[in-house]
């Protein structure tokens, strides 16, 4: 910012305007393996640059509260509620979407399996389900123990850990035992 604009801001501020209105950042995004310029309100979350400025809109807004994971998309390796994140705060990171895991021609096997196993119905949470179960399959990989682990020097698959590594994605449908099944088979290769 130049002496200029700080200037005119702290005039702003003193006069009781709101000094962010208006004012908007560069953020750079790697999303599904492209880079993506944008220029953001900083208050802008990541969901919303997705869908509203990317229109990237297999990523769902359900609750926008971080309650239900319809938002979740995988950033650096890691899922995350992208309605809780300001996307400023992942600039020059990599975000996966659901329309970076698979297309409808190569789905992904976490995909696959949720069509094989009936993992959805009306769909909504679907996307947040199947990146939040790509990223806890890795979790488990790499040794990441969860509330239920019961030795921590030795995290394996389980039913019981997918529900409570899933227990943040709700499925309004319930489609939960189709959900576990969908991930097991992935996990044992089977998907
Ligand atoms: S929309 Fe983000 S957790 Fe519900
Ligand atoms: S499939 Fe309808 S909310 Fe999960």
């Amino acid at each position: 910012m130049t002496l200029h604009e700080n200037t005119r801001r702290a005039g702003a501020d003193a006069a009781g305007e709101d000094a962010t209105a208006g004012a908007t950042v560069p953020v750079t995004l790697t999303v599904n393996r492209e880079v993506r310029h944008l220029t953001l309100d900083p208050r802008t979350t990541l969901l919303d640059a997705l869908r509203e400025h990317l229109r990237l809109t297999g990523t769902k807004k359900g609750c926008d509260h971080g309650q239900c994971g319809a938002c979740t998309v995988i950033v650096e390796g890691r899922r995350i509620n992208s309605c809780l994140s300001l996307a400023v705060m992942h600039d020059g990171e990599a975000v996966t979407t659901i329309e970076g895991l698979g297309t409808p021609e190569r789905l992904h096997p976490m995909q696959k399996a949720f069509v094989t196993h009936d993992g959805f119905q009306c769909g909504y949470c679907t996307p947040g389900q199947i990146c939040s179960a790509v990223a806890v399959l890795a979790e488990i990989a790499d040794g990441i123990p969860s509330h239920v682990t019961a030795d921590l020097a030795d995290v394996r698959f389980s039913d019981a850990e997918v529900r409570e590594r899933m227990s943040g994605n709700i499925c309004r449908c319930a489609a939960y035992p189709n959900i576990i099944a969908a991930i097991r088979a992935v996990a044992e290769g089977a998907a």
